[in-house]
């Protein structure tokens, strides 16, 4: 993202987004403190500021939990699946909230990786295995199950962590309900959106939590991000631009070598486990029986994200074209796709088409291509008054309106609870005290991507749901869950349908499709072919 700043613009974006965040909290500690009103989800700041904190908020305390209740009691939990993200989520996890105790993997070289810290070949890797949080006797402790389905019969399992390729999330969420776990389930929440129902109908039906992991509900940058954006003081939003761009044509992540001593375990088997070949279970991405594309594995996190920008609102339609325009091997995915999404506005006329001129449309452009990585990946949010720029999860950049304020500081005047940009000295010392309440209340630096907390949050919304009145039942839920995650499967595997249409590559999204109590579904991945 923003190709054509220099590292000295960007370092006045991001101070700029910090100043802002910093006059937002404060405007809202004197609208409550008046009596007035007030934001009371940034309530908990009313106190940290009043007190002059200076260390960072917590994610805890920004979402409101907390594992005080817990009496050193943590969330039992099993994984399934120790691949590449089951190892991000372990490596990730408190044990104060969360206590893994079971895995399951089909596949020898992950029941092994699984334990192993990573850190040691790539300093940064998020993968830190059993063994930094449990020891040496992680390995005798945590249990591994081959086959998943006795993992669920184990009853100590409070929760149940699934991080399969995505053909089996809804069926091994399902049965984990239904076997009386709470369930994370990593997103794409499942292959087509009448599984996404039965999901959310299950864990109804049960009593169960399910969360879906677009772990950007539990990022303080996007909370912060959204509240800018939900200020107003971006001024109209017509257009958000983003993308996920990779380079795959020197070492293809999506098709990982095959490990000989995996081959040799599961070539007897491998149906038996519901997979044709080796192949697709080790490169699932490639294939359309197993997974959904670059829609389903990025796309999904991005559209999520802008769906939040824009208020939770629904897409009105989508275009897009895409294929395989590099890769010439055996693979079903498009390896580039571009995508324009049409949103209603702020002043959406809904008794007039969205095709009126005067209507008012927010157009959402995506792309994700696996040739060139020369921009990586960001939300660019374009208003009539600034431009917030949300770079790879770490950085949030805030920008006046015209092109010459990409250099210019811009600080934020707060009047009446409504802030306006302007570009008032950032050296007196409001704007310096805004600076520094901007800094305390964003966390710590660089931002969590949100693994951790969607997991503690989680536990937290498990361990005290069956001590509270209704109220508190209604409150203890994932901030991720079945009806939103159902929402951003359907955007993503709509895209899928407008690049595989050849004629229709304009889409209207329905109404009913996003209703879990309905049947209606977008006719993408109908038909599921099991072995
Ligand atoms: N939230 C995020 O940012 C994020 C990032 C990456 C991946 N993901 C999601 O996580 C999920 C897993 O992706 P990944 O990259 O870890 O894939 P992966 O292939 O690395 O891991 C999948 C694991 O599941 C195991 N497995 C497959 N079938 C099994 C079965 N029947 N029983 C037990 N184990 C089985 C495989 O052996 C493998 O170890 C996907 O849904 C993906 O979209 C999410």
């Amino acid at each position: 993202m923003a190709l054509d700043l220099t590292p000295e613009q960007k370092e006045i974006g991001r101070q700029n987004f910090q100043r802002v965040v910093g006059k937002l909290a404060e405007a809202d500690r004197q609208q409550a403190a008046s009596g007035s009103g007030g934001v009371t989800r940034r309530q908990f700041m009313q106190g940290l500021i009043a007190a002059g904190a200076v260390a960072p908020v917590t994610a805890a305390a920004y979402f409101g939990y907390s594992n005080s209740g817990f009496q050193r009691n943590p969330v039992k939990a099993g994984l399934i699946g120790a691949g590449d993200e089951g190892g991000v989520l372990v490596g990730e996890h408190n044990p104060a909230y969360v206590q893994f105790i079971a895995y399951s993997d089909i596949r020898p070289s992950n029941q092994v990786r699984i334990f192993q810290d990573e850190r040691a070949r790539n300093p940064n890797s998020p993968r830190r295995g059993f063994i930094y949080h449990y020891g040496s006797n992680a390995q005798r402790d945590i249990r591994l199950y081959e086959d998943y389905r006795e993992l669920l019969a184990n009853r100590e399992i409070e929760l149940v962590v699934i991080a399969l390729p995505l053909h089996l999330h809804a069926q091994v969420a399902i049965e984990a309900m239904r076997a009386g776990k709470h369930v994370l389930c990593e997103k794409l929440m499942a292959w087509n959106i009448a599984q996404c129902k039965e999901m959310i109908r299950v864990a109804e039906q049960t009593d169960r939590l399910l969360s879906i992991g677009h772990q950007r509900h539990y990022s303080m940058l996007y909370a912060h991000a959204n509240e800018v954006v939900q200020s107003g003081v971006l001024g109209d939003i017509h257009h958000i631009r983003a993308l996920w761009h990779r380079n795959n044509t020197i070492r293809d992540s999506w098709r990982p070598e095959i490990k000989p001593e995996d081959r040799d375990a599961l070539a007897a088997n491998i149906r038996r486990y519901g997979y044709r070949s080796i192949e697709e279970l080790v490169r699932w991405r490639l294939y359309k029986r197993t997974g959904a594309g670059l829609m389903a594995e990025l796309g999904s996190h991005q559209l999520d994200a802008c769906s939040i920008f824009l208020g939770k609102q629904h897409p009105i339609a989508v275009t897009a074209v895409g294929g395989k325009h590099f890769y010439k091997d055996d693979r079903e995915v498009e390896d580039h796709v571009y995508c324009i999404y049409e949103f209603p506005g702020k002043h959406y006329d809904r008794s007039k088409s969205p095709d009126d001129i005067n209507n008012d449309i927010v157009t959402v452009t995506y792309s994700s291509i696996s040739t060139n990585n020369f921009e990586n990946y960001g939300e660019c949010i374009m208003g009539s008054k600034g431009t917030l720029i949300v770079e790879e999860e770490k950085t949030a950049m805030l920008f006046g309106p015209a092109a010459a304020q990409r250099a210019t500081t811009v600080t934020a005047t707060v009047a009446g609870g409504r802030p306006t940009l302007d570009a008032s000295s950032s050296t007196d010392p409001g704007e310096r005290r805004a600076a520094d309440v901007g800094a305390t209340a964003l966390g710590i630096a660089p931002p969590s991507r949100g693994y951790r907390e969607e997991l503690e949050h989680l536990a937290y919304c498990i361990r005290n749901r069956d001590q509270g009145m209704q109220s508190d039942r209604e409150r203890l839920q994932p901030r991720c869950g079945g009806r939103q995650a159902l929402a951003d499967a359907i955007v993503a595997l709509t895209a899928n349908l407008a690049i595989s249409s050849p004629r229709t590559k304009r889409i209207v999204f329905e109404s009913d499709w996003f209703d879990p109590a309905k049947p209606a579904v977008p006719p993408v991945n109908t038909q599921v072919e099991s072995l």
